[in-house]
């Protein structure tokens, strides 16, 4: 049983990760199941918008939000990460690629979007980096624009946890849980502190999973009111690297929040 906790994005390394990105992070946009994600964007997008792609890594979304907005700019802190981004889409006359680092809460200068987009982003373990990225989100909105916000569910990764246990008993083992407690979230004091705050370690990477209602409850704190809750599925394997073929639905998912400003 392969535990994929390496395949996970490691924000932190994001620059030293750039020659390895595609093997090492999920796409949520490549990835999602059930077309999740452009449902949402084909009913927010127009030929006369703005989106503005918030950490966009190497851009995995910009094609995407290119075909559906007039105007895309993509911002992330990782110069290597944007390196990638200009040469895939550094083309396309519509889209606008600049280093930003959010951590300061401002707004993005000279852009007011109908639509941000911030997926995986707000994942670090440090919430007051976490809340000030959302600052740079809702000040970068237009009054009526919408935030979609994708980030790991903290159910998820418990419900990772249990498969991983079933799979055990299912191959006959004497104390599934035990073994299951090995290879997945691996109990000790220091990962049961950062369980109750959320943080589950993806390899070894503290990556900050959120509640369904923590998330309306930060969003609220942010300023932003949560509209719509989604769930971006992913197949089994993108946990556990040679899943078994029974391990089916229900399958792990992110959540695909969408948000507006408060009036
Ligand atoms: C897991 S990647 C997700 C990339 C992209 N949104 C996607 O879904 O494919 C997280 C991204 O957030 C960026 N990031 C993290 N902290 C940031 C900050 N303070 N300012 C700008 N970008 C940041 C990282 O450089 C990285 O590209």
């Amino acid at each position: 049983m392969e535990f994929r906790g390496d395949s996970w994005p490691n924000w932190t390394g994001c620059d030293r990760l750039a020659a390895r990105y595609d093997d090492e992070v999920l796409s949520s946009f490549d990835s999602d199941l059930s077309g999740a994600i452009e449902r949402c964007l084909d009913g927010l997008a127009g030929p006369d918008k703005t989106v503005l792609d918030l950490g966009c890594g190497v851009g995995k979304y910009l094609a995407g939000l290119a075909e559906r907005f007039g105007r895309v700019v993509a911002v992330d802190h990782s110069e290597k990460l944007l390196e990638i981004a200009r040469r895939d889409h550094g083309e396309r006359r519509n889209v606008e690629i600049r280093r930003l680092d959010a951590s300061d809460g401002r707004a993005v200068r000279g852009v007011r979007a109908h639509v941000v987009v911030c997926a995986n982003v707000v994942i670090m373990a440090d919430g007051e980096l976490r809340d000030a990225i959302l600052q740079v989100a809702r000040k970068s909105m237009k009054r009526d624009g919408r935030l979609v916000l994708v980030v790991p569910s903290l159910e998820s990764a418990l419900l990772a946890q249990r498969r991983l246990a079933e799979w055990h008993e299912r191959d006959g083992a004497e104390a599934p849980e035990e073994d299951a407690e090995e290879e997945g979230l691996a109990p000790s004091k220091r990962t049961c502190r950062e369980l109750l705050r959320g943080v589950v370690r993806i390899g070894d990477v503290p990556t900050k999973h959120h509640l369904a209602d923590e998330l309306l409850l930060t969003l609220r704190r942010a300023g932003l009111d949560l509209e719509e809750l989604d769930r971006v599925h992913y197949p089994w394997e993108s946990e556990f690297g040679d899943a078994p073929h029974w391990m089916r639905d229900p399958y792990p998912w992110d959540w695909l929040a969408v948000a507006s400003r408060r009036r």
